[in-house]
């Protein structure tokens, strides 16, 4: 059942401290520095990695291939639909990961049955035991993140982006020690969030927009698009995520006082460029909600704030997104929205 909950969606960003732990019991070991995966112990560490995945997976793809090319390993991210193994150059050792809560989306198992064929090893980061991703693979990862009966995917993405951090810290052996303590305190961090956002308000001050932006750079771009993802699903509204570099070159013209946009600001090397991207929206008129762990330095630029604590920068990100998540929980909320099953749409999608 609900738990008391309204809505499915609801329960499931609540059950989101839980999730992550669940995704890195046993799995992380700060002593020793390492990080250790007993679906991927018999696997070598890959040349190049291929993400293949759809929706919300293919956001929590953007973030793992960012993570693993900072640890020096080439990794692209292909939308499933569009992925042919003929047109991707496939070298020697190169790993195709799909990522897929289910395990059963059409798209992506298309996608990992032709990179097998190409001759690559394959690997189903998914949330279900048995699903046929799991079983077609030559390797499955699991997210532990619990049962997801929303169509909208909310726990499972951040414990998408944990599981493709630990992969690649797992292959690569490679441990920053304020990484492995930052994940050790993600699930309280989500908590703190859970136990005082302001997304209520914050929805309840943007309802009557016709369209929503969100914004941001490096690993908080894929929660841009995620967010609006989220925001399209399950309240109907136009929404639109977008590297907060790229406003200028296009979107900004539709920027103005009725155009909210949530910015993504938390601490690290790209919290200042984003900042004179928030400027150049404050300039037109538009309305800026700055989710970040940094109020002071924001002060001035933003009409609404969403704080999330300060962490290691890489994690910052999945936290902010809890606060996402609320705000377009809420704003479909007050609009009577059908909220755990939108129009349209199903929550496992099995044809391509
Ligand atoms: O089960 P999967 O992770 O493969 O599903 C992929 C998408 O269909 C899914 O994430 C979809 O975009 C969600 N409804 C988003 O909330």
């Amino acid at each position: 059942g609900k738990s008391g909950y309204n809505h499915y969606m609801l329960k499931e960003i609540n059950e989101q401290p839980r999730a992550l732990r669940q995704c890195l019991r046993g799995r992380v070991n700060e002593l020793l520095r390492i990080v250790q995966v007993d679906e991927v112990i018999n696997l070598e560490t890959p040349n190049a990695v291929q993400f293949v995945a759809c929706g919300t997976s293919y956001h929590a793809a953007l973030y793992g291939a960012q993570f693993f090319r900072e640890c020096g390993v080439m990794a692209q991210t292909f939308l499933a639909s569009e992925y042919t193994a003929a047109t991707v150059p496939m070298g020697e050792g190169t790993l195709v990961i799909g990522v897929t809560q289910s395990g059963e989306t059409a798209d992506t198992m298309r996608a990992l049955r032709e990179a097998s064929a190409a001759g690559a090893t394959t690997l189903a980061m998914t949330n279900v035991v048995g699903s046929s991703a799991a079983r077609e693979c030559d390797h499955a990862m699991y997210i532990r993140a619990g049962p997801e009966i929303s169509v909208a995917a909310t726990k499972t993405f951040g414990s998408q982006q944990v599981a493709a951090v630990l992969l690649a810290t797992a292959l690569i052996g490679v441990a920053d020690q304020s990484l492995l303590a930052a994940l050790r305190g993600l699930p309280d961090h989500v908590q703190t969030v859970l136990d005082s956002s302001r997304a209520r308000d914050v929805a309840e001050a943007y309802l009557d927009a016709d369209s929503y932006f969100f914004i941001g750079r490096g690993y908080n771009m894929p929660v841009a698009l995620e967010a609006a993802l989220k925001t399209k699903e399950i309240t109907y509204k136009h929404a639109e995520g977008f590297a907060a570099g790229e406003l200028k070159h296009g979107p900004l013209a539709l920027v103005t006082e009725d155009t909210p946009v949530f910015a993504l600001l938390t601490a690290g090397v790209n919290f200042e460029k984003t900042l004179s991207n928030v400027r150049e929206v404050e300039a037109r008129g538009g309305p800026v909600i700055a989710v970040t762990d940094s109020p002071k330095e924001v002060k001035g630029y933003a009409d609404h704030v969403l704080e999330v604590p300060e962490t290691h920068s890489t994690v910052a990100p999945i936290v902010a997104n809890v606060q996402l998540q609320l705000v377009s929980y809420w704003i479909a909320n007050r609009l009577g929205r059908p909220i755990d099953k939108p129009r349209n749409l199903a929550k496992s999608v099995t044809v391509e």
